[in-house]
């Protein structure tokens, strides 16, 4: 469900024809003489400011960066990943496009008093997430959840399942999601003709819109579908865990201990995939799926007796599984790629650290009509996880959750901030 489509085109953007070569690094930069290492200096942010009438603008590479083609290590099954992929037909991933949805992603003109963007609650150095228990939104309102990392969301269509996106997966699609927070009252809360409105104004709209989709009109389903192609965009398949794994299956060995890892991290990966004492059903990857991390659906994981936040049972749909009353308490989990750095955990950032996390699985399971089976214990009926683990299986399990930090993800270019801020 698309939400109401708003078109825009303002004749004044069409007369003051900017084209997208003024915002590249070379025709930026070369509006000063003297150059030097491509940084600008505040007063030469200053004077580039004052030159677009008070903006902050864009400085994009003279050549789009590639996003549409992905290098991924070879333990990753491409087949696998098409299967997974929820890149709708009339939306594919273009450098063009996802160049559109990096800028919207990071402009702050996109919340009605211009001071919050996605970004503000989705950092690149946290994971794109954020480091507070709940995000600020546009005037000092908090979010009603911990903000979730952006990793690997192209790929959700797992064991034939969908799972919406947002912790009560309330969004089919990344189209329909990207709407949401702007409209938000708490968050960005932007009317949409509103929004067309000042995009069309602002310079660097038209010839973005026009190279992504040959027109420069400025719609409300463009700026859906770039935001969406943006954070398809967002691949992470650069983690220690990545190069061991590929290294591994290289050498012929996919399933043992990889040779790059500590004693303990063997340990950690060990129970994560294989579950305690091997029992696959106590494996946290049965629910954190490799190579993506991602779930498959919403689950009760015991965090609370009786849930302040019902999160998937706030909706109205049946369950989503056999023998369980209703979806109180289940939530989706985002992707544990990169989760040293997403902190704090869980939908409403009650973990400060991985080791409390993991205390949890161990031993401070609450029991729940709707609790996941992984949870049960058939042995003892008073206790609520099969999975309790002994100090060193803790430690270890921390250990392999830290090798699923991509460096290069939370550092890449071609996902960071493009603005020249400026005079702030
Ligand atoms: C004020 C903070 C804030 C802003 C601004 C914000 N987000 Fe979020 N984002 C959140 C929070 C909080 C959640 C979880 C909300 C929930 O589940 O109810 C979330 C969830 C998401 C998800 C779901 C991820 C998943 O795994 O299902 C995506 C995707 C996302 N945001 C993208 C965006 C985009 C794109 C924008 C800008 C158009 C944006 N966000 C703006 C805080 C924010
Ligand atoms: C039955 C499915 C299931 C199993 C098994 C499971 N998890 Fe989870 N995990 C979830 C769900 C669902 C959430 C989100 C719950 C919430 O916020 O209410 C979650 C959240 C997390 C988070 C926090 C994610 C974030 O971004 O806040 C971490 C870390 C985590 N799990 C690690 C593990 C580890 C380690 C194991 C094994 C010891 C494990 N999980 C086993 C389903 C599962």
């Amino acid at each position: 469900m698309l939400l109401a489509l708003v078109v825009c085109t303002s004749a004044a953007s069409e007369e003051r024809t900017h084209t997208l070569a003024q915002f590249t690094r070379p025709a930026l930069l070369g509006r000063f003489d003297e150059d030097r290492d491509g940084k600008l200096s505040e007063k030469e942010r200053a004077t580039l400011r004052k030159a677009f009438g008070g903006l902050d603008v864009p400085m994009l590479p003279a050549e789009p960066f590639h996003y549409a083609t992905v290098a991924r290590p070879g333990h990753v099954d491409q087949s696998q990943l098409r299967e997974w992929d929820n890149t709708p037909a009339d939306n594919p991933l273009t450098n063009h496009g996802a160049t559109l949805g990096r800028v919207l992603f990071y402009d702050r003109q996109l919340s009605r008093n211009g001071s919050v963007a996605c970004a503000s609650c989705h950092r690149q150095d946290a994971g794109f997430t954020d480091p507070r228990r709940l995000s600020v939104g546009l005037e000092g309102g908090r979010t009603r959840r911990n903000a979730m990392g952006l990793a690997n969301l192209r790929y959700t269509n797992l064991k034939g399942r969908r799972p919406g996106f947002f912790w009560d997966e309330r969004a089919q699609t990344l189209e329909d999601q990207a709407l949401m927070p702007i409209q938000d009252e708490v968050e960005m809360g932007m009317a949409l003709d509103d929004l067309c409105g000042k995009l069309c104004e602002l310079p660097y709209y038209p010839p973005l819109f026009e190279a992504a989709f040959d027109s420069s009109e400025v719609t409300s389903e463009r700026v859906a579908r770039a935001i969406a192609q943006f954070v398809r965009s967002l691949e992470s398949w650069d983690s220690r865990f990545d190069r061991e794994a590929a290294a591994a299956l290289k050498a012929g060995d996919g399933t043992g201990d990889f040779a790059g890892f500590t004693r303990e991290e063997n340990l950690g990966k060990r129970l994560f995939l294989e579950g305690l004492g091997g029992v696959a059903e106590f494996a946290c990857a049965m629910c954190h799926i490799p190579p993506t991390f991602n779930t498959e659906h919403a689950r009760n994981i015991g965090l609370e007796l009786d849930y302040k936040d019902p999160g998937l049972g706030g909706l109205e749909r049946p369950p989503n599984e056999p023998f369980t009353p209703s979806n109180e308490g289940k939530f989706k989990a985002p992707s544990l790629r990169n989760i040293e750095l997403t902190a704090p955990y869980m939908h409403d950032g009650r973990f400060a650290t991985l080791e409390e996390v993991v205390e949890h699985y161990s031993g401070g399971v609450h029991p729940h009509p709707n609790l996941a089976l992984a949870f049960e214990d058939d042995d003892s009926p008073e206790a609520t996880s099969g999975m309790r683990f002994t100090q060193e299986q803790k430690t270890s399990l921390v250990a392999f959750l830290k090798t699923l930090t991509d460096k290069r993800f939370v550092s890449d270019e071609r996902f960071s901030d493009p603005f020249i801020r400026g005079g702030e």
